[in-house]
């Protein structure tokens, strides 16, 4: 394929990545996704900030998830594997089956009964993945795939398959590309914690001088790319859970886990010591949020910023507002918040929380008229 149009993130970090030069690539030009400034929420805060979200709904299958499929299905099918697992709360089920079926491989999803959003399941079954519902949560899934990983011939491709952290980082070097310079904080959710060890990962990799080795295929020569994409500061790592699902902040796993936001709704995350790396070394916190304070915080930014998320995507802005309200973020300053998903994959959480926008009257002018002068 020629020309300069964008062909995903390996094509476009790739001297970044473990990624061989005649290694066939499973993409579906995942990545380079919208920094999106909020421009309304940020009113009546006491604090003059700048806040940036980076709306990752808007990959291929709608999360963050596909950065991290392109590389750990590229990887499974240069090693010769013909099918693909993984335990998942649903994003990451929509995501492998993607991926498997550009890649012409089988894909198996464990996934919740009854636990997962409507459009996530929709989206497994429908790329062809065998959707496998137990009777159990994401930790049990997630104990059953990797007995798989010697029992049966199969990938795991959860986030404890290290290439999908490798894909993952590069959300972190759009972010500095897009700004130029590392943000002073950064606000994620946090699940099974795999997304905010990849960010520390990938802020650290920028923040660490290293000659590039190959030119970037699909930027100009005045992509910052040709040179060693270089910032001299990392970013504070704020890392929320659901106030049901938060072994971070309880101190240990957690079982029966609970959350409206059920694409976090997990009780003993697998990369527990890369996320306290991140916190940890970065002078960062991690802090719990109701299913309340999650649920205003998606209204808020669809209602006021046009910005439709999943639930579990809106912690992070919840817990930013909060945590700007309690003084912990500086004035002045940058921050960036990733929106991990869609809000199209959950319209039974969105529906539920907007019933009131809905008037049902007759079909006539005058009453539509009625309507009108009423709301404005
Ligand atoms: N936000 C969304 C929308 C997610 O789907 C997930 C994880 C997270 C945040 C948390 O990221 O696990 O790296 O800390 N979803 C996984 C899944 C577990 O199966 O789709 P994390």
């Amino acid at each position: 394929m020629s020309g300069k149009h964008y062909r995903g993130l390996i094509e476009h970090y790739r001297d970044r990545l473990p990624v061989a030069p005649d290694t066939r690539i499973i993409s579906l030009c995942e990545g380079n996704t919208p920094l999106i400034p909020l421009v309304n929420v940020t009113k009546g805060l006491q604090k003059s900030v700048e806040i940036y979200a980076k709306f990752e709904g808007l990959n291929p299958t709608g999360s963050f998830k596909d950065r991290g499929m392109t590389m750990a299905v590229t990887q499974a099918v240069a090693e010769g594997t013909r099918a693909i697992i993984c335990a998942s709360t649903g994003n990451t089920s929509a995501s492998a089956a993607a991926y498997a079926a550009r890649a012409g491989i089988k894909c198996f999803v464990l996934i919740p009964e009854g636990k997962i959003a409507l459009g996530k399941l929709a989206q497994a079954m429908i790329q062809g993945s065998i959707v496998i519902q137990i009777k159990g949560n994401f930790d049990d899934g997630m104990r059953i795939v990797k007995d798989m990983a010697h029992a049966a011939p199969v990938a795991i491709v959860n986030s404890i398959n290290p290439y999908r952290l490798q894909g993952q980082k590069t959300a972190a070097f759009e972010i500095v590309d897009a700004l130029g310079r590392a943000p002073d904080y950064h606000c994620i959710p946090v699940g099974n914690a795999g997304n905010i060890s990849a960010y520390w990962t990938g802020f650290s990799e920028y923040a660490a001088v290293k000659p590039a080795t190959k030119s970037c295929a699909f930027c100009d020569d005045t992509c910052r790319y040709e040179r060693p994409a270089v910032t001299d500061s990392r970013p504070i790592m704020v890392g929320y859970q659901a106030a049901g699902s938060a072994p971070f902040i309880a101190g240990h796993p957690v079982e029966n886990p609970e959350t409206v936001a059920t694409a976090i709704r997990i009780g003993n995350p697998q990369s527990w010591d890369l996320a306290w790396a991140a916190v940890n070394e970065s002078g960062g916190w991690f802090d719990a949020l109701t299913d309340e304070e999650i649920l205003a915080a998606q209204k808020l930014l669809a209602e006021r910023e046009g910005v439709f998320c999943e639930p579990a995507s809106a912690i992070s802005v919840a817990g930013l507002l909060r945590d700007i309200e309690r003084g912990k973020i500086r004035d002045g300053a940058v921050i960036t918040c990733t929106l991990t998903g869609h809000g199209l994959k959950d319209p039974d959480t969105a529906i539920k929380q907007s019933q009131g926008n809905v008037l049902q009257i007759e079909a006539e002018s005058a009453a539509v008229k009625r309507a009108i002068l009423d709301h404005l």
